[in-house]
């Protein structure tokens, strides 16, 4: 979503929020603005629709420069995008501005009292009522400071936001608020950042806080104080950031993606390790509010998630009913408020999500404590909301990642959804001793599997010319593998705009063969483990699911086990994963399917890292 760079320091204030707004590009924006008091105490704004280079055009034919200031770039929501919508927004008299993420929902409201006590407005945002709202309150109280003010509007505003702002009359100083979308203070040596995501200012400083919801850091060159929406002081937790800048940087692959795709035998081990022991077979969480005995006790498991971190999910559901048989249900977040669950106090309520901040999940993880669960989170980004809400928090590990499209996010999403469902097995006595140590063994085998995986010689140029073309795609998957079938088609959707759909290969035969001609590619997953019964039965039925595609000319890309044999005969193109266990396949069929969008999108020419109306991490429901 939007990005947000303020800075109060000593330095040239213009390039540290423009570096800064590029380290936050991965979020996904259509316009990008900045504004910079100078010594003169003049309010100087800087905005241009599209990308960031369009703003630095503008700032290079009208400099601008000062000591203090902040930047924004900006995925509509309210209104076109647009110069006249891009952040920072002023107030009517042009002393105060305003950035945002997030939505204003009364802002319509908001907007009619203020246009009766006169104020004119020049955009279409919710967010420029919250700059003529601090104007409203200087002007009604004169002694009332810019931190005053602006607390004062917040108890007006209802939605969820970030929200960072400054006045052209205060000078060095700059207030930012938190009701939701995350707010991260980066403290310095004598300088002061506040951005929403780590890395705009990891080449600055190392130690940093969030920001909680309902509190409002001001920023000046003294120091940082923390309050309350009513005033009273707050002790922020400070962290220090232990990965490295480098992660967060392209490190000489063409784009983010490419080189988050092949970091995923690292993401992997890092996920698993230190959390079993391969001698016991024994499973170790992190330290949570949930005690052994309550995880004995569970009945059953509700997963809310959004997008990729859904298909994990759907994944996750495989591996827990199979190893610990306890009963799991998956549910989009976005609906599950809207269809009255039934939770009860030995449900688990547990979500997943790689940014640990989209609303729709928070929502599902609220509602759920709401009703007296215990809830866990599985997530990627340490200190995110989710990990302060939930009880429970099993991270991944698997570092930074900056490509919209979610590759080792997944991966590592599925591996630490195999720990808890070891776990979960563990305390309820549902494996013995022995085949739990079979899955830890084959657990830590994985990242070799993927590497060996992502060193094959499979042309991804050949598939890539061969489909280049293709408007519509569809994509197979049986048992386990169905999540990944579903996972394939959004990945190929998101980056390269190319119609992709994902089914069971079971259900093709209810409709959707119905689209089968020689031009439509249909990737179908279909690996084998001869050790599992269950996944030959599954392995055959979807070789007679491949027949019926190919009885309707359909173009068959499959993925299938190295030394396979039957697939291999009937399918077009094959792309083969490492052998490994039923349970583990998911994660080596979507690697292929990951690089196989890539190919695609980068030949097609789109912004593989930065899709279209795309954002990183979506904080609106
Ligand atoms: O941060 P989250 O995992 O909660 O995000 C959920 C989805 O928005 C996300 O997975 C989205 O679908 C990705 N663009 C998929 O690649």
């Amino acid at each position: 979503m939007c990005g947000i760079v303020g800075y109060v320091g000593n330095q040239q204030v213009v390039p540290v929020v423009i570096e800064g707004l590029r380290r936050l590009e991965y979020r996904g924006y259509d316009s990008a603005g900045i504004a910079v008091v100078n010594r003169d105490h003049e309010m100087q704004v800087r905005r241009a629709s599209g990308k960031l280079r369009n703003l630095e055009e503008v700032i290079r034919e009208n400099p601008i420069s000062g000591e203090y200031g902040l930047g924004h770039t900006r995925w509509a929501t309210h209104g076109r995008p647009t110069e006249e919508n891009a952040h920072p927004h002023r107030s009517g008299d042009g002393r105060v501005v305003v950035v945002h993420n997030g939505i204003i929902e009364n802002y319509l409201e908001l907007k009619r009292d203020l246009q009766a006590r006169g104020h004119v407005f020049k955009s279409e945002t919710d967010t420029e009522v919250v700059a003529h709202l601090i104007q409203k309150h200087q002007q009604l109280d004169p002694q009332a400071d810019l931190e005053t003010a602006f607390r004062r509007s917040l108890n007006e505003v209802r939605g969820i936001y970030a929200l960072v702002a400054m006045s052209a009359d205060e000078p060095e100083k700059i207030v930012a608020a938190r009701l939701g979308p995350p707010v991260v203070v980066g403290l310095g040596d004598g300088e002061y950042f506040v951005a929403s995501d780590i890395p705009a200012i990891l080449p600055h400083t190392r130690n940093i806080f969030f920001l909680g919801d309902g509190e409002i850091a001001c920023l000046a060159k003294d120091g940082v104080r923390v309050t309350d929406l009513e005033g009273n002081e707050i002790k922020p937790q400070v962290q220090r950031i232990t990965w490295d800048p480098i992660q967060a940087e392209k490190g000489g692959y063409k784009h983010f993606m490419l080189k988050e795709i092949y970091e995923q035998p690292r993401a992997v081990r890092d996920t698993t390790q230190s959390r079993i022991s391969l001698d016991t077979g024994q499973v170790f969480l992190d330290e949570m509010k949930i005690t052994e005995a309550e995880f004995r006790n569970f009945t059953d498991i509700k997963i809310a998630a959004c997008g990729t971190a859904w298909h994990a999910a759907l994944v996750a559901k495989y591996l827990i009913e199979e190893l610990a048989r306890l009963p799991v249900e998956v549910d989009y977040a976005s609906e599950f408020r809207y269809r009255n669950p039934i939770l009860t106090p030995t449900t688990l309520m547990m979500v997943i999500s790689q940014s640990g901040e989209t609303a729709d999940t928070l929502a599902a993880l609220r509602e759920g404590k709401e009703k007296g669960c215990k809830t866990l989170a599985i997530c990627n980004v340490q200190g995110a909301m989710m990990t302060r809400e939930a009880d429970g928090t099993i991270y991944t590990h698997a570092g930074p990642e900056i490509g919209v499209a979610s590759t080792k996010a997944f991966t590592s999403q599925i591996v630490a959804a195999y720990l808890l469902a070891m776990y979960l097995a563990q305390v309820r006595g549902a494996l013995n001793e022995e085949k739990l140590k079979w899955h830890a063994q084959h657990l830590s085998e994985l990242p070799v599997k993927i590497e060996k995986l992502l060193n094959s010689d499979t042309d991804y140029e050949e598939l890539s010319r061969a489909f280049v073309l293709s408007t519509d795609f569809l994509y197979l998957g049986r048992g386990i593998n169905f999540p990944i079938a579903l996972e394939g088609a959004l990945k190929l959707k998101e980056i390269s705009y190319i119609h992709a759909e994902g089914y069971a290969a079971g259900e093709m035969k209810h409709g959707p063969n119905a689209l089968i001609d020689s031009r439509l590619p249909v990737v179908v997953i279909n690996t084998l483990d001869p050790n599992d019964e269950k996944s030959r039965l599954r392995y055959e039925k979807t070789i007679s699911n491949i027949q019926e595609v190919k009885a309707r000319d359909g173009i068959v890309v499959a993925i299938v086990t190295e030394g396979d044999k039957d697939t291999r005969e009937v399918a077009s193109f094959t792309i083969q994963v490492p052998p490994s266990s039923e349970l583990l396949s998911p994660v080596l069929s979507a690697i292929p399917l990951q690089l196989m969008a890539y190919h695609i999108a980068v030949r097609r020419g789109c912004d593989v890292d930065q899709p279209r109306n795309l954002a990183k991490s979506v904080t609106v429901e």
